[in-house]
């Protein structure tokens, strides 16, 4: 019998709405249930895609470097851990994939859909998470929790009109694909929202467990 293929869930939101936060909470609460989780990122999970991130957070360049190197490093993450993992049974649990393309560059920094569908038709045009938690604050509230936390990066010292385009650009998107993307709502409390994901994890694998 073919191995069943493991289930792909990511993470999106805007700078500090909390999808860390909930990264090794969602691990230990997959491997309580006996799956086999890989937890990674992006921009990054690779050696090179890590150099990009770096870089993607850093440097300045133009929007369309921006998004080629996005998606550079993602054809990179698909092709050696995503799909690999994947395919021998394991769930992915990633932090950003390219549904964030779609808000950051194709909202926040003004690119439009157009070329991100192109390029996500290009390079992954069989896969899509089997679900995505859009991780949803205010903008006042992600600006305070990221505040706390650390020093900015590029996109992170951007003005608020940036991150309004951007959630806008995440909501349009949780809207044509209701069934994929769930908006959670991330002022709660940690422990809430914990209690919420809790659920939807049982379900998932309730799906996948009667799946073939
Ligand atoms: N539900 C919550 N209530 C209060 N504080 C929170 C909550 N979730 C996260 N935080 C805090 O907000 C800060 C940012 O959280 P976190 O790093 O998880 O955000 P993020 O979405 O991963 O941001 P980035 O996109 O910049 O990586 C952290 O200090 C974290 O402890
Ligand atoms: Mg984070």
């Amino acid at each position: 019998m073919a191995q069943k293929k493991g289930l792909f869930l990511t993470l999106e939101g805007l700078d500090g709405a909390g999808k860390s936060t909930h990264v090794p909470w969602l691990v230990q609460a997959l491997s309580s249930r006996n799956i086999n989780v890989l937890s990674t990122r992006e921009p990054g999970g690779t050696p090179l895609g890590e150099q990009l991130r770096d870089m993607l957070l850093n440097q300045p360049m133009t929007l369309k470097a921006e998004t080629l190197l996005m998606f550079a490093a993602r054809a990179e993450h698909l092709e050696t851990v995503i799909k690999p993992a994947l395919a021998k049974g394991q769930w992915v649990l990633c932090d950003r994939f390219t549904d964030a393309t779609f808000a950051y560059q194709g909202g926040g920094r003004q690119l439009g859909g157009a070329a991100v569908n192109t390029l996500e038709a290009w390079l992954h045009p069989d896969l899509q998470p089997d679900c995505t938690w859009f991780f949803d604050v205010p903008l006042n509230v992600a600006r305070e929790r990221l505040a706390q936390s650390r020093d900015l990066d590029r996109f992170e010292k951007e003005g608020a009109d940036f991150f309004e385009r951007t959630r806008a650009a995440y909501h349009q998107r949780a809207r044509q694909f209701p069934s994929r993307i769930r908006v959670i709502d991330s002022a709660r409390s940690i422990v809430d929202i914990q209690t919420d994901l809790a659920g939807q994890l049982d379900a998932l694998l309730a799906q996948w467990n009667s799946g073939t």
